[in-house]
């Protein structure tokens, strides 16, 4: 399997240690010295290994606009500039900004590319909190949009108007563990003088360096992987692109949806541990598949590590492994997907994804119930599994036995 990975050093064009802000200076190296040491450099006053939270609104002037690179604490402050800094490098971009959510992160980023008029290409099995935004929040203000299925690129080609500003994507999408080629996408968006975003949050950098495959920008709720233990809300914009960068941290200043120092900081503690978690999520989740595949309670597995899965080539090509969430429909029907997601104990009914612990969910009543009716709507016979990196036996013990539960 090939990786898009870039192990081989910096040269990133992050901001060298003189001219950046104290804390968020970066260092070479491969990708899990980044994740614990870019933009974090010892505390130059006191020596601390570990960026501090700095909770201060205000940063003192030594004259009028003369001052250390921080003035007031929404327009930036150190913990975030280091959070900033440090998944910016783990991306492969330039300039990464953080957000108290994904979708503050994914309502920047729509702002500064789109305006009334223009069209924004969907794909048709986005995460319902994205398809929320444009139909229904954007589209207010005259954006229009198409949702198509992005593994057709005839139907984005068709899609794509002269107004096309942004073409979004999602890969693995949520819930339907869908693979778009990035690549590919992004060369047919270019051509049509459209934007490309990618929502990294299921792959993760450790698995898929969007931007090292064309894309303008990358998109993260933290609150998932990045974070990782189900304790923060957070997001994250990376792009390589300086004036796309300014937009957004107009946006960021201008409207304010700024993360606290203490959620920079867990993202930032979470994101050290990143490659060996994703390396324990992925490793867990191919059991999981391979369990669920020979289960006669299950109709049919969701996961690009299998290799019937529509889009496991490309994800072959583009993902350093195929990752730690796993979809399937249950044979029996919406109610057998029902009393699964009752019987299971290890794996915690719950929303939300990319946390060390497991948890289990029903996309059609929880997670995408916001595009119930509409054209992304769910099988309401699926069910979603976040495979976290507790001990294997006992998750495919506990799933064994749920399953076998509705035989
Ligand atoms: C793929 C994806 N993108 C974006 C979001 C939104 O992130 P947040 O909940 O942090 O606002 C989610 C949330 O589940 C998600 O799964």
């Amino acid at each position: 399997m090939t990786s898009h990975v870039d192990d081989a050093g910096d040269g990133l064009g992050r901001p060298s240690p003189e001219e950046a802000p104290f804390g968020v200076s970066t260092r070479g190296g491969g990708f899990e010295t980044r994740a614990i040491h870019a933009g974090q450099e010892p505390d130059e006053a006191t020596g601390a290994v570990v960026a501090p939270i700095s909770l201060a609104t205000t940063f003192a002037q030594d004259a009028v606009g003369d001052h250390r690179g921080f003035e007031y604490a929404r327009t930036g402050n150190p913990t975030r500039a280091a959070l900033e800094s440090c998944v910016a490098s783990l991306e492969g971009g330039a300039h990464g900004l953080a957000f108290a959510s994904g979708m503050a992160a994914e309502d920047a980023v729509l702002r500064a590319l789109v305006r009334p008029g223009d069209h924004v290409v969907l794909p048709s099995d986005a995460y319902g909190g994205t398809y929320r935004l444009v139909a229904r929040v954007l589209a207010e203000s005259g954006v229009e949009w198409t949702a198509v299925d992005l593994t057709d690129l005839r139907a984005v080609g068709a899609a794509c108007r002269d107004a096309t500003k942004v073409v979004w994507v999602e890969t693995p999408t949520n819930p339907m563990l869908t693979i778009v080629d990035i690549e590919t996408v992004a060369t047919a968006a270019h051509a049509n003088g459209a934007r490309v975003v990618v929502d990294n949050t299921f792959a993760t950098p450790y698995l898929q360096q969007p931007i090292s495959l064309g894309a303008d920008a990358v998109v993260h709720s933290s609150t998932k992987y990045l974070g990782g233990h189900s304790d923060v809300v957070g997001g994250m914009v990376v792009t390589d692109d300086a004036e796309l960068a300014e937009s957004i941290a107009f946006l960021q200043n201008a409207v304010g949806a700024v993360p606290s120092p203490f959620d920079c900081f867990l993202v930032l503690r979470g994101v050290k541990t990143l490659g060996v978690r994703m390396d324990r999520h992925c490793t867990n989740a191919r059991a999981v598949a391979d369990l669920l595949g020979d289960h006669p309670a299950v109709a049919r597995v969701l996961w690009p590590g299998l290799p019937d899965h529509p889009g496991h080539d490309v994800a072959r090509r583009q993902m350093r492994h195929f990752g730690g969430m796993v979809s399937f429909t249950a044979a029996g029907g919406e109610q057998a997907a029902l009393a699964l997601v009752a019987a299971t104990q290890l794996f915690t009914l719950a929303e939300s994804l990319g946390a060390v612990e497991s948890l289990i969910e029903h996309p059609a009543r929880m997670t995408h119930a916001s595009v119930a009716d509409s054209p992304l709507a769910v099988d309401p016979a699926l069910v979603r599994l976040s495979v976290g990196i507790e001990s294997l036996d006992d998750l495919l013990a506990d799933l064994r036995h749920a399953l076998d539960g509705v035989v």
